[in-house]
């Protein structure tokens, strides 16, 4: 139900912000790219004509649907395929570029995704993130917590609203090269908040 109301949600999303942030993201791309939770291929339009290939993951059956359908008309290469972040099937440092957008707050185990993650990305490749995570203050973070321990994981397919992201992926070895927080329309209002788009490299 989550991944049929979030397509719905996607072009209001999209409107407010989202579309912009996600051309950023992935703004200057060159190479083979994987794409971890790749939703119904949002992302897809917006990757530059340096992009080679990109193999797309999508573990959930009506997004991976959708998800094929815009691979049929993106202007990239792009091949949908029924994968988790846990275990990419890619060989070690075969990708130049990992994409994760608004994925890492629902991975099952975002310790080994991004363990996964670094492990396919050649050595200099780059992680690009577009994520929400745990809010700057101690009340919005309290307010995280209760959520994610109660209704809201269950609500929004797997979610949670407090993950510290940017310290995760410093503690699977990459190198965070930039971190800004962004907008998206009335986000600020919800427990996914705040929302940031970054660049790591893996040394
Ligand atoms: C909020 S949606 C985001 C979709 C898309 N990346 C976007 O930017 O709109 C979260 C996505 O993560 C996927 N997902 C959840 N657990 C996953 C896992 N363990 N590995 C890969 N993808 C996962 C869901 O199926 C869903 O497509």
């Amino acid at each position: 139900m989550f991944a049929r109301l979030y397509e719905r949600a996607a072009p209001a999303m999209d409107r407010q912000g989202a579309a912009g942030h996600r051309r950023r993201l992935l703004a200057g791309l060159t190479g083979d790219v994987v794409e971890v939770g790749a939703g119904g291929g949002a992302n897809f339009v917006h990757y530059p004509d340096g992009v080679g290939s990109v193999l797309a993951l999508e573990p959930e059956p009506y997004l991976r649907e959708r998800a094929a359908r815009r691979a049929s008309e993106a202007r990239t290469p792009v091949r949908v395929v029924d994968a988790v972040a846990e275990q990419i099937p890619l060989a070690d440092g075969s990708v130049d570029v990992v994409v994760a957008s608004l994925v890492l707050c629902s991975v099952t185990d975002q310790a080994i995704a991004l363990r996964e993650m670094h492990r396919v990305l050649r050595p200099g490749g780059q992680l690009r993130f577009y994520e929400h995570v745990a809010a700057p203050t101690r009340a919005r973070r309290a307010l995280q917590r209760l959520v994610d321990a109660t209704a809201w994981p269950l609500l929004a397919g797997g979610c949670h609203t407090g993950r510290d992201t940017v310290a995760a992926i410093r503690t699977a070895g990459f190198a965070v090269d930039a971190v800004a927080v962004v907008d998206v329309g009335p986000a600020h209002l919800s427990p996914a908040w705040p929302h940031v788009l970054g660049r790591a490299s893996r040394a």
